[in-house]
């Protein structure tokens, strides 16, 4: 884009907002112009970290709205204040990018998909995971028909410890124990968001979803939904599960959550392996694919999870630079949302949720 950078207010400026911040610092087509968080001191440790003297700092989000210099609004804040802060930025006139989930039930989803429609600029749903390097390489691979069709998706999240894993303020943890917050579980439900997502990214809409979700209490007193399985069926009776497993005493490699997670597609004539995420367990080649008696593996792919959050970014100020849909529409990220809610109703029915075919389209 040769015209004036876009002008970027986050607001939220908490844990994941460091990962954020990268692309939007560095890219020349983007400009961080404002930081708002309740907490201002917050605010103003991370403007000084990520070198923004010149931005605003505020702790009111109607103030940074008003603002004729935010052209775009990054939405950081805990899942409860998502519907109320993505309205007011689209009414505002605003290019929204909201952080996973887009709220917490459907009817508040079939609102913002409605606000999003009436919107003139682009509004994204802001998920990460689909942009990962290794997820990209078996993508193009299951695009260019390496495993043939594929007809299932087994996806686990392992949690750990770590001693290489970022600190995750106490606050960051607080908000997730309570279910009018986050909408449910830190595991199933809120990182659950990427697995799901990951899922109908090969899959496509489920038919039909069966949930066991767990419970354990940590030696720090955080209550985990896990161990966790959650089963899906697609149509032509393609399946897929997330398994979630969380192993106290598992070191993990990472610079961010301590958790590792693992994907295997299996299609018709082949197989993938997608053998990290947060965080990885030794040394494993990001991306394996069996066919025909043979193995190949992929080494070099970008591996820090920080990478799926940079290129999700570029592909925003893309869209809002030069047109284009962004990926989650809000259309898609209800899909993915709703695929979520079913995992935590069946956990609470014990039976699985089915969906009609326009639902599972
Ligand atoms: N994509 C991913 O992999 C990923 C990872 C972590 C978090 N997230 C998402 O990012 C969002 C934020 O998560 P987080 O871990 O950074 O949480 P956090 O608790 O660290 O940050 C939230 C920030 O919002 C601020 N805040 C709360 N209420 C506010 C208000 N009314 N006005 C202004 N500021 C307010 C808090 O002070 C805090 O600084 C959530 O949607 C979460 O699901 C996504």
């Amino acid at each position: 884009m040769a015209g004036k950078p876009i002008g970027v207010g986050i607001v939220g400026t908490g844990r994941i907002s460091d990962l954020h911040a990268i692309e939007y610092g560095r890219n020349p087509d983007a400009n961080i112009v404002a930081l708002c968080d309740r907490d201002i001191d917050a605010a103003e440790a991370r403007a000084a970290a990520w070198g923004c003297a010149d931005a605003a700092i505020l702790d009111d989000m109607d103030a940074l709205l008003a603002r004729d210099d935010v052209d775009l609004v990054e939405i950081l804040l805990p899942h409860h204040l998502h519907l109320d802060a993505a309205i007011k930025a689209v009414e505002a006139g605003k290019a929204v990018s909201l952080q996973k989930p887009m709220c917490l039930s459907m009817d508040e989803a079939n609102r913002l998909v409605e606000v999003a429609a009436a919107s003139k600029r682009p509004f994204k749903v802001f998920e990460n995971f689909i942009f990962y390097p290794p997820v990209l390489k078996a993508r193009e691979l299951v695009d260019a028909d390496a495993i043939g069709t594929p007809l299932s998706i087994r996806i686990k999240s392992n949690p750990g410890k770590s001693a290489t894993a970022w600190e995750v303020p106490a606050a960051a943890n607080a908000w997730r124990q309570q279910k009018a917050h986050s909408g449910g579980g830190p595991l199933v439900f809120d990182d659950g968001h990427h697995k799901f997502a990951l899922a109908w990214h090969f899959m496509g809409n489920p038919e039909a979803v069966h949930a066991f979700i767990g419970r354990t209490e940590t030696a720090s007193g955080s209550v985990l939904d896990a161990p966790s399985i959650v089963s899906f069926r697609f149509s032509g009776g393609r399946i897929g599960n997330l398994e979630v497993v969380y192993s106290p005493e598992l070191e993990i490699i990472t610079r961010h959550y301590a958790q590792d997670d693992r994907v295997e597609i299996t299609g018709t004539k082949g197989v993938i392996w997608i053998n990290c995420g947060h965080g990885r367990l030794g040394d494993p080649p990001p991306v394996a694919l069996y066919r025909d008696g043979q193995i190949t593996t992929w080494h070099d792919l970008a591996t820090g999870w920080e990478e799926s959050f940079v290129l999700s970014t570029r592909h925003y100020i893309d869209v809002v630079s030069n047109g284009g849909r962004p990926v989650l529409t809000a259309d898609e990220g209800r899909q993915v949302l709703r695929f979520a809610l079913a995992a935590e109703e069946s956990a609470q029915t014990g039976k699985p949720v089915e969906f009609g075919p326009r639902e599972a389209a």
